[in-house]
Formats: C-alpha cells, sequence, structure tokens
C-alpha cells in the first residue's frame, strides 16, 4: 500500500497504518453488526432494543472516524476493505446481546494490540490516541454484560422482557466530546 501522502513522509510507520485500516474495518462492521442486530429487534417488535442498537451503531461509526482522522492528521493514508456480511438472526433477544459482549471483548483485545503495536512502533502519539478506546472499551463491555445480565435474570418473564425494552429505548447518541482531540 502507498505509504506517502504528496512526497511528505508519514509519521505512521506502514504497521501502523496498516493495522488502523483494518481498525476502521473492524469498527465499520462493528457498525453492520450492530445494524443487523438493529433489523433483528424491529422484526421482533422490540423497539427498546433496536433503538439502543441504533445508538451503538452511530458510535461505532465515530470510532471508525477517529481512527480515519487520526491517520489522515498523521500523514496516513486510509485505505477501506470490504465489510463482511454480518449475522442477521439470532435465537432470542439475550443470544443476541450475549454475541454483542462477545463481539466488543474481541475488540477490546484488538485495540490492545494496538497499543502493544504503538509501543513497539515508539509512536507515542498513537499510544495517547489509543486510550481514550481503552477506556472505551471498558464502558462497551460493561454495558452490554449489564444488559446480558438483566435479560438472563429476568428476560424469560414476558413483562419484565417488556420493561427491560422499554427501558434500553431511552438510550440517545451523544457525540463524543472533542472527537478530533482524542
Ligand atoms: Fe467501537
Ligand atoms: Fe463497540
Amino acid at each position: 500500500m502507498s505509504a506517502r501522502i504528496s512526497g511528505v513522509d508519514p509519521m505512521l510507520s506502514a504497521k501502523m497504518q496498516n493495522a488502523m485500516n483494518d481498525q476502521i474495518n473492524a469498527e465499520t462492521f462493528s457498525a453492520y453488526l450492530y445494524l443487523s442486530m438493529v433489523a433483528y429487534f424491529d422484526d421482533l417488535n422490540l423497539s427498546g432494543m433496536a433503538q439502543w442498537m441504533r445508538v451503538q451503531v452511530q458510535e461505532e461509526m465515530t470510532h471508525a472516524m477517529k481512527f480515519f482522522d487520526h491517520m489522515n492528521e498523521r500523514g496516513g493514508r486510509v485505505i477501506l476493505e470490504a465489510i463482511e456480511k454480518p449475522q442477521a438472526e439470532w435465537d432470542s433477544p439475550l443470544a443476541a446481546f450475549e454475541a454483542a459482549l462477545a463481539h466488543e471483548q474481541y475488540i477490546t483485545s484488538r485495540i490492545n494490540s494496538l497499543v502493544g503495536l504503538a509501543g513497539e512502533e515508539n509512536d507515542r502519539a498513537s499510544d495517547i490516541f489509543l486510550q481514550w478506546f481503552v477506556t472505551e472499551q471498558v464502558e462497551e463491555e460493561a454495558n452490554a454484560d449489564d444488559i446480558v445480565r438483566k435479560l438472563k435474570m429476568f428476560g424469560a418473564a414476558p413483562q419484565a422482557l417488556y420493561m427491560i425494552d422499554k427501558d434500553l429505548g431511552a438510550r440517545v447518541f451523544v457525540p463524543p466530546a472533542s472527537a478530533g482531540a482524542a
């Protein structure tokens, strides 16, 4: 891949550029996976869970754009790859949220690998940039885990499922403060 723009030496190593391009793909796939869950919950008439996942889709796109902007700011070259087809059906709302939790754990492992690479490459700016994602992933896992626990405890009762769905429908998208500053 091209590691140069208009004759300027990139401040990101080729290795880091490849890894960040892969992460743009992973974050965009996250959005796509959660959008597939929106469709699943809409189909079940669970509009609160669908709304919760809609917000999740927006968050994942801001994650992808953070990497996109960081690469641009550092003289890197963003290369977009194909997005994998997401799963379309789950056995239950609980199974869908368990899949979301497992996916967030996978993303956390990817972020940790990127932090490791930033260290190896002595890339301090990327290391600082990635700290936002380290913190974000703690929240992402905790949010999904909280819903999984609630569904495991109460989800079998229709009235409880109705209340959980209503509760999750209150979620609104809040754009991250100073996206460029992370
Ligand atoms: Fe993300
Ligand atoms: Fe996420």
